[in-house]
């Protein structure tokens, strides 16, 4: 079922969840399924549809990409517990951080966006041409996932164990890059509000950038 929402309220109320997701109720697979097609409208480079979805709900294989999340996770929250403490907005991402750290394992549903090709050590242009050939589609799938009463939060930790996670879920490494991991859950009350953001003009240029 679909959320009242007009489509400017879902563009500026899809939230990063970390603390809202529902850990009791399951994600019925036709949703998932759903946000996956509309996902697909998303603009490819030279049509090329290079991306896959893997979407990952069995539960020991979740725990694993769970414990490699964490650890990361941890990391950075140690590095950054100085900053945190002098800035409130930063404490508040930190123990966002913290609580899906404890609970990954518990959101009932991982998406993994994949694109065809490695790039690695490429040049600039072919960086963005390849990365930006998933990144729009599996926005497209956050905010589908959102319209539906599903939260979700873009992240990157595991990517420092991107060769393990390929091994966990046979994802042929050589020739395949992760580019996030995307717990999507329900979320507990479906109210988002903006998001803090710096003033437009401080980072819009018209014509010039000066
Ligand atoms: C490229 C990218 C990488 C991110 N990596 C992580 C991550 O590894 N872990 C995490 O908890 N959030 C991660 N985030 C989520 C951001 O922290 C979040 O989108 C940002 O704080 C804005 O949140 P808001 O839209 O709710 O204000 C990432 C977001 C992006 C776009």
């Amino acid at each position: 079922m679909l959320l009242e929402l007009t489509p400017d309220e879902l563009l500026s109320t899809t939230r990063a969840v970390r603390r809202r997701f529902d850990l009791t109720r399951p994600v019925e697979r036709e949703v998932l399924q759903e946000c996956l097609e509309l996902a697909q409208q998303a603009p490819t480079a030279s049509f090329a549809q290079n991306w896959h979805f893997v979407v990952v709900t069995d539960a020991g294989l979740r725990a694993a990409l769970g414990e490699l999340w964490r650890g990361v996770a941890d990391g950075y929250l140690r590095r950054r517990a100085a900053a945190a403490a002098a800035d409130p907005v930063l404490t508040r991402l930190g123990e966002g951080v913290r609580h899906l750290a404890e609970h990954i394992h518990e959101v009932p549903v991982h998406v993994i966006p994949c694109v065809e090709g490695r790039t690695d050590g490429k040049p600039a242009a072919a960086q963005a041409a390849r990365w930006a050939s998933i990144i729009p589609a599996a926005w497209s799938f956050m905010l589908a996932a959102r319209a539906r009463g599903l939260g979700s939060v873009w992240t990157t930790f595991h990517l420092r164990h991107e060769r393990e996670a390929a091994e966990l879920l046979g994802i042929p490494y050589d020739r395949v890059m992760q580019v996030a991991l995307i717990p999507v859950a329900y979320t507990r009350g479906t109210d988002f509000k903006p998001g803090p953001r710096r003033p437009l003009d401080t980072l819009v240029h018209w014509d010039r950038w000066a």
